[in-house]
């Protein structure tokens, strides 16, 4: 596990995705009502910084655009330095919801769906699903299909699915939110481990403060829509060590912000 310093020493040269001054928003009859005012933050290589705000704020909005499925009204969004944001597998997207698998596949075939519909062949496309499949612990499952799966099985083979591509950014929008206290716990640990064997850069979008501290290196807080970054935080404590006091710093930074734009914060945030 990097240490701050090291973290810190990952933020030279260019951010993987820089998003600057961007303004998002949806056209409903006529007129666009804003959802994000004015976002602005940075992410390096092998970061895992965290979008954090209460409801409505326009956390999964942001991921949408950052995905390329939703262009700025103004700003700039930029990947690998490049600003013709399509979708595409550079930037694979887990989302919340349990209905997010083919439910006629397996969850080997649905793991090695998008490597075919991306070029891989049949025997290579197999042999990788394999491989992710297994890194998120599913080995004994691969031939199950999602229905014979639990909510934390299903959220596992879509991470395995995104992985799977080798993406340079794995997009992450609330994928633990269903699940239940203990499961939830179970997957944030698994995550950590995975992401730190796999290295990619994740950009994970949650409303919890607990979930904030336990998987991210720096947390972008954002406030009531149409909404600006209200600050970015550093975690600076031992991930897992959530009773430090330097933690302690931290979450209490993150209850501060959220209280003042009126949000409830009690033990319930932290789960
Ligand atoms: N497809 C859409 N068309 C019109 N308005 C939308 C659409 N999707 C979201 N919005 C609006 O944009 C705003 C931000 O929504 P968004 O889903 O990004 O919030 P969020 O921060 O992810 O909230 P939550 O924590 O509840 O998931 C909300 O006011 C929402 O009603
Ligand atoms: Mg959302």
């Amino acid at each position: 596990m990097l240490d701050t310093r090291e973290k810190q020493g990952l933020r030279c040269g260019y951010p993987l995705l820089s998003v600057e001054n961007v303004k998002l928003g949806y056209r409903v009859n006529g007129h666009t009502n804003v959802a994000v005012g004015n976002a602005g933050f940075q992410v390096w290589p092998g970061e895992k910084v965290m979008l954090l705000g209460p409801s409505g704020c326009g956390k999964s909005t942001l991921l949408k655009a950052v995905a390329g499925f939703l262009e700025p009204e103004d700003g700039v969004i930029s990947f690998a330095g490049r600003q013709d944001l399509r979708p595409g597998p550079d930037r694979a997207v887990v989302f919340q919801e349990f209905d997010q698998l083919f439910p006629w596949r397996t969850v080997l075939e649905n793991v090695a769906y998008p490597l075919r519909a991306t070029g891989r062949s049949r025997d290579e496309a197999s042999e990788k699903a394999r491989r992710f499949v297994e890194l998120t612990g599913l080995s004994h499952a691969v031939d199950r299909y999602p229905h014979q799966l639990s909510g934390g099985m299903k959220q596992r083979v879509a991470i395995a699915r995104a992985l799977a591509l080798e993406p340079r950014m794995l997009l992450m929008d609330e994928p633990f939110g269903s699940l239940d206290a203990q499961t939830r716990a179970r997957l944030q640990k698994e995550l950590n481990e995975v992401t730190r064997r796999t290295e990619v850069t994740v950009l994970f979008v949650t409303h919890s403060i607990q979930e904030a501290l336990v998987l991210g290196d720096r947390v972008v807080v954002l406030g009531h829509a149409p909404s600006e970054v209200r600050e970015v935080l550093e975690v600076t404590g031992a991930a897992g060590d959530l009773d430090s006091k330097r933690f302690a710093w931290t979450r209490r930074q993150l209850c501060n912000l959220l209280a003042e734009d009126g949000e409830e914060v009690d033990d319930a945030v932290f789960e």
